[in-house]
């Protein structure tokens, strides 16, 4: 179990997800179990339930893949906020993107694992795959959070998530805290499936935009974007062998994993752009 975030809890200031991350981080009572739950259901329950209303049905594990792939194509072309990024932004914008995904990087994955227990045996292996090196199979060097950590320490970033509680937006919240409805009280363990495998395919494309803004601006320690070029490539192959286990034992609803994909696309697009933007506005 992470240690809990603990900050003086539910003061007027705080946004419903910044509280919502807090509660998420800690000792479920009933208090916080109620609290969380109350929290979603007028976000990601509604979301969910939007989304599953709108998207037309997909009929196969085939028809889903077609669609990420159509997905991941579109969002390859490129966007304004990305192009900005790693072409143009300065040193100073740069580390405030760094800073406003902190608590990603250093918390990374650690929301993945109650999905684990949610999936038969041969699906767990690949998400297994896939958290073990998230967690740099056991060697801290190449855990991705201390990466993180190597590049907050070069731009004189703080080192604790508690840190960074402050300065995150709603928009990077959301992304976060989706993870923990996803894994834990999702009522279908697809729509995790689908947003993780999504969120996998997307990187190896997504993070050479970071990759390139490092490069130009000569910040040495890139390696937690570069090692996500390389690794998310064997884990966007990984979700999709976790989702055909997860078919042979239990049957699938494919629709389900594409809301799950739009839902992540939305999350983390919606998060970049926006931090993008501020970065812009605020250095
Ligand atoms: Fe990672
Ligand atoms: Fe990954």
């Amino acid at each position: 179990m992470p240690t809990p975030l603990t900050t003086p809890m539910d003061t007027p200031a705080d946004s419903a997800q910044k509280t919502l991350f807090v509660h998420n981080r800690s000792v479920q009572n009933a208090r916080v179990a109620a609290a969380v739950e109350e929290l979603e259901r007028d976000w990601i329950v509604a979301r969910v339930d939007a989304l599953d209303a709108r998207t037309p049905a997909v009929p196969s594990r085939a028809r889903w893949v077609e669609e990420l792939e159509g997905l991941l194509a579109g969002e390859r072309e490129g966007t304004a906020t990305a192009r900005y990024l790693a072409e143009e932004a300065t040193h100073a914008q740069f580390r405030y993107v760094v800073r406003e995904f902190a608590l990603d990087g250093l918390t990374e994955a650690q929301n993945f694992f109650p999905a684990v227990p949610r999936l038969p045996l041969k699906a767990q292996m690949a998400v297994m795959r896939v958290l073990i090196d998230e967690f740099g199979c056991g060697n801290l060097r190449q855990a991705h959070s201390k990466l993180y950590l190597d590049l907050l320490a070069e731009l004189g970033l703080p080192q604790e998530p508690e840190d960074f509680l402050d300065t995150t937006s709603d928009e990077t919240y959301a992304f976060l805290n989706s993870f923990y409805w996803l894994t834990q009280r999702a009522p279908h363990t697809e729509y995790f499936l689908g947003a993780l495998a999504y969120l996998e395919a997307s990187i190896p494309h997504a993070f050479r935009t970071q990759a390139r803004a490092c490069e130009r601006l000569g910040i040495a320690h890139d390696r937690y974007y570069t090692e996500h070029l390389h690794i998310d490539t064997f884990h966007m192959k990984e979700m999709q062998i976790a989702i055909r286990e997860y078919e042979d034992a239990r049957g699938l609803d494919p629709s389900k994993l594409w809301t799950g994909a739009l839902l992540m696309s939305d999350l983390i697009g919606t998060a970049f752009d926006t931090a993008v933007e501020r970065a812009r506005e605020a250095v």
